[in-house]
């Protein structure tokens, strides 16, 4: 062999194992000039400020704060979420994940982010052996319930089916059985996490586990966006009885007062929740048993003779239709179809804009699960909610301070009282990092509907104050981080509580040039209210068109080049 063929070899080689490297790590997101070049290289479906659907695209069922993203984008895949991470991070923009998109303040869709919607990544595997499942993190609740009743199983999560499982295990996930199992977060056995950087990392008890810790409760959208979860599952209860006590108003009182002192300290079984307006009230629940069990059990209390009680009892439903019996208003077993919420739920209705607004009703089409029809469209919700905590202790004084203030409750606004206790209340409340455990009796949510009229809404808007000012001294200070509140003057700190501190440390470590920031971030408390009518961002890209289905890679003419030259230097030898 002379020379100069050594040398043509030894070129050859050389270009070879370039094409081969280039063509592994292909993706390269410096290398395009604009964020919507980028976004299309990852073949992800996106739309952007000009395009049709936009309005709807950016925002999920929460509308009071629409902001501006300058792309909604909807990955299928974890390697597609890596690679939007990193053209966020070249073009300067916060990667900001979205689930569900029941953010009250509009976290999943944030001024100026690449929203990363990852609906769509809904799959789902179980083992019935191991009684366990793996998870796509961008599932919703309905569905996660229906595929897994399929099987004999089920999860502790929020009643609401098209809250997202990712959503709701970063806030914590309270729900049916709670009191017995736990929060969703808690029944979390293993993430798989894109980090800030766009790489994988697989967070569970023995790796990463401070991540592990902060992504059960520690707020969502800061440490990393979980792509997968691996769930521990519970076999479908034999037996169950859901139930409904109305009342006559007269006695609001002096059922309230009952049932604050008995509600927490009930057997954990049992879960019960006070429902209140300016106007009605009832007591609803779910009992691991029957029908004659739950009579036994609540009867005692009175709360099924005082103020003229009304209760309904049934304890023929199938598991799915109990799930159901809390989503509809005739308070039947029989509209499972309401579960089927598909990947796409809401429809194109905005509250305060009622040119918007349908009065027909249409069905949910995209990722709806077959054989249990569709749920109707949700319509998106204009309020303003309160959360806070209590501890057992409060004195008769109190209960009438409460019960004032319920009264006063403008129209259309309600309040819900659930009861904690139970197993929670036996856990330190720094198990995982959701921190509303041990110590904590109920949970009490405020939620009034605005108009987005400042006139219109004033008087609701004084009455949140009134309703703050006059209820937290009686709470225990603290708010669920899943209903996100503007007004909170240490949102951090009335969130997480003693978990804050470890919280922030985590946050440093595993998102150390602060990439991910949404709303519920550690440190953000001014959220601007965005001009609806000005959709453009100053000094931002411009809007690029929908990319779906685009499938040039430009940088594919990288690797042209260097088999040119290889060929044109083998013909010259
Ligand atoms: C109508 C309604 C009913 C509710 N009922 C209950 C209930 O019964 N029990 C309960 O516990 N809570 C309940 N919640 C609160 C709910 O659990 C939280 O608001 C939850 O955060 C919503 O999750 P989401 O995925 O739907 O929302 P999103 O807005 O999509 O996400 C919420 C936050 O998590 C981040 N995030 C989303 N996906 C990911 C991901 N994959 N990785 C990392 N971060 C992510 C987002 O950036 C955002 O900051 C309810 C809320 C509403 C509006
Ligand atoms: C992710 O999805 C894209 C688009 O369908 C596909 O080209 C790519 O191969 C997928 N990647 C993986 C790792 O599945
Ligand atoms: C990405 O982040 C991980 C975890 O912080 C780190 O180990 C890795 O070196 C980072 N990669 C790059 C290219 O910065
Ligand atoms: C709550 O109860 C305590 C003890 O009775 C009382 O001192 C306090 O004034 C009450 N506060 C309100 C707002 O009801
Ligand atoms: C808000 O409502 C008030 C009272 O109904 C009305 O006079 C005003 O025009 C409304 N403002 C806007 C911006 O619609
Ligand atoms: C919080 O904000 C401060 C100053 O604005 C900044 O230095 C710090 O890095 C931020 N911390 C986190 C956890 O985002």
């Amino acid at each position: 062999m002379n020379s100069s063929m050594l040398f043509q070899c030894i070129l050859l080689i050389f270009y070879l194992t370039l094409c081969v490297r280039t063509s592994i790590a292909e993706f390269v997101p410096g290398s395009y000039l604009t964020l919507p070049q980028c976004i299309t290289a990852t073949e992800v479906s996106a739309v952007y400020p000009n395009d049709p659907g936009w309005r709807d695209a950016k925002v999920g069922e929460r509308i009071r704060f629409q902001r501006r993203p300058v792309v909604v984008t909807y990955p299928i895949n974890t390697t597609q979420v890596q690679w939007l991470v990193q053209c966020a991070n070249s073009f300067k923009r916060m990667p900001d994940p979205r689930n569900g998109g029941h953010s009250n303040i509009g976290s999943s869709s944030m001024d100026n982010s690449v929203v990363i919607d990852i609906s769509y990544m809904d799959s789902l595997v179980i083992d019935p052996v191991t009684q366990t499942a793996t998870v796509g993190g961008g599932i919703r609740l309905g569905p996660l319930y229906i595929e897994l009743d399929k099987a004999g199983f089920t999860i502790i999560s929020a009643t609401q089916p098209t809250v997202g499982l990712s959503g709701a295990i970063a806030s914590g996930g309270f729900g049916l059985q709670s009191r017995k199992y736990g929060v969703t977060g808690d029944f979390a056995l293993e993430a798989e996490v894109v980090n800030w950087n766009g790489s994988l990392l697989i967070a569970n008890a023995e790796s990463y586990p401070d991540l592990f810790w902060a992504l059960r409760g520690g707020g969502g959208g800061k440490y990393g966006i979980v792509t997968q979860w691996k769930l521990k599952l519970i076999p479908v209860w034999p037996k169950f009885t859901v139930f409904n006590i109305d009342y006559f108003y007269a006695g609001f009182e002096e059922v309230l007062t009952t049932f604050w002192n008995w509600a927490y300290a009930s057997i954990e079984d049992l879960t019960v929740s006070f429902i209140f307006t300016n106007e009605e009230f009832r007591i609803q629940g779910h009992f691991l048993g029957t029908k004659d069990q739950v009579h036994e059990l609540v009867d005692k209390t009175g709360l099924f003779k005082l103020s003229n009680a009304k209760a309904v009892k049934h304890d023929e439903c199938t598991h799915l239709g109990s799930r159901a019996y809390f989503l509809d208003k005739d308070r039947t077993c029989d509209k499972i179809y309401l579960l089927n919420v598909g990947n796409s739920p809401f429809g194109p209705n905005y509250a305060g804009d009622p040119s918007l607004q349908t009065t027909e009703v249409i069905l949910v089409t995209e990722g709806v699960i077959e054989g249990y029809g569709a749920a109707p469209e949700q319509q998106r919700e204009l309020v303003k909610t309160k959360s806070m905590f209590f501890a057992k202790e409060l004195s008769i004084e109190n209960i009438t301070t409460i019960v004032e203030r319920a009264k006063a409750m403008p129209p259309g606004a309600q309040a819900e009282l659930t009861t904690y206790g139970g197993i929670l209340g036996t856990q330190a409340t720094d198990l995982t990092a959701f921190p509303h455990r041990n110590g904590v009796a109920y949970h009490l949510l405020l939620t009034v509907p605005l108009t987005g009229n400042a006139t219109i809404d004033e008087p609701a808007l004084n009455f949140i104050n009134t309703w703050e000012e006059t209820l937290r001294p009686l709470s225990n200070g603290m708010s669920y981080v899943g209903y996100e509140d503007e007004d909170l003057p240490n949102p951090g700190l009335s969130y997480f509580g003693g978990n804050l501190e470890a919280l922030k440390n985590i946050d440093s470590i595993y998102d150390p040039n602060n990439v991910f920031n949404s709303g519920q971030s550690l440190n953000q408390t001014e959220l601007p209210i965005v001009n609806e009518k000005c959709p453009y961002i100053v000094g931002g890209d411009p809007p690029g068109r929908r990319s779906a289905g685009v499938k040039i890679n430009e940088n594919n003419l990288i690797y042209i080049t260097p088999i040119l030259i290889t060929f044109i230097i083998l013909i010259a030898f």
